[in-house]
């Protein structure tokens, strides 16, 4: 291996004791800390281990936490109701509903009636709008968090070609919007897309969002090139896997993530740092 890996679980451990000295600071002035209500509707069992460290996170950084484990069989009505009850709660900063609900539930909606002071998801039409206009609010965790990696190792963005592999809401628009910001050029490719390697080949910056393991094959990596891998795949062996060919990708780029351990901690690390910055910013 020839890369060198980018440690997003010491960097994310950086990001929360930043938040969690903020925090002190704010509670040594007298202010309230800042809360973070997370709801959970049913028991996947992959979302209650992202919401337990969600909570877990919070915390350890002295965010206040609210937990609302609602039964696979709530209502649209009751859920839009308990997000209004959210909205009004002054001790609640941020509100964030795991996603994917149940099948009867609309997400839309729901989406739609999180405050957007209150949206640390990001997820709001109104937050990506801000995004996409270049006046961004609150982000979507993931791609923000891919930017502090990507700024921690000293990406130059401007000239750059960065490729990101699918175009999911949560991971691959949102981190389009974010590289276009700091003057990358940016490709996305999709599930319609023909030659996925014709576009990769090129990129400075590889990004991989799709949920299929292996699927960037690690010898279409242009050599010094910069490799991160969203993907969380369960194998059947019981290892996680992403969505790049790990060692052969390793052998061709200058950094890359590994997974477990790259992306995955970021997202939690930046879900705090946007809890704090709607206290600190939107609420107080
Ligand atoms: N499901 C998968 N990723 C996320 C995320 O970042 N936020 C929420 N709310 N649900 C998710």
């Amino acid at each position: 291996m020839t890369a060198q890996l980018i440690d997003g679980r010491k960097i994310s451990e950086q990001v929360r004791a930043d938040v969690a000295s903020s925090v002190s600071a704010r509670r040594e002035q007298g202010k309230r800390p800042p809360g973070l209500a997370v709801v959970l509707v049913g028991s996947d069992p992959a979302s209650e281990v992202y919401v337990g460290k969600k909570r877990e996170a919070c915390e350890q950084a002295g965010i206040q936490s609210f937990s609302y484990n609602l039964p696979a069989s709530t209502s649209q009505e009751a859920l839009e109701s308990l997000i209004d009850e959210l909205n009004a709660d002054r001790h609640v900063d941020g509100i964030l509903v795991q996603l994917p609900l149940p099948d009867h539930l609309d997400p839309d909606p729901i989406l739609l009636k999180i405050a957007v002071d209150k949206d640390v998801d990001g997820f709001h039409p109104f937050n990506i709008g801000r995004l996409v206009q270049r006046r961004p609010a609150l982000r979507p965790c993931t791609p923000a968090g891919i930017i502090t990696l990507l700024d921690h190792i000293g990406t130059p963005y401007k000239g750059q070609h960065a490729v990101i592999v699918g175009a999911s809401n949560i991971v691959g628009r949102p981190m389009t919007m974010e590289l276009l910001l700091r003057g990358a050029t940016a490709t996305v490719t999709h599930r319609f897309t023909g030659d996925l390697s014709y576009y990769v080949r090129q990129a400075d910056i590889v990004i991989a969002a799709v949920g299929k393991p292996g699927l960037v094959k690690g010898e279409w990596i242009k050599e010094g090139a910069t490799v991160i891998d969203v993907g969380i795949n369960r194998m059947e062996d019981g290892k996680l896997r992403g969505d790049i060919e790990f060692d052969e990708a390793a052998e061709r780029a200058a950094w890359i993530t590994p997974v477990p351990g790259g992306v995955g901690p970021m997202t939690i690390a930046t879900l705090l740092q946007n809890t704090l910055y709607a206290a600190d910013y939107l609420h107080d």
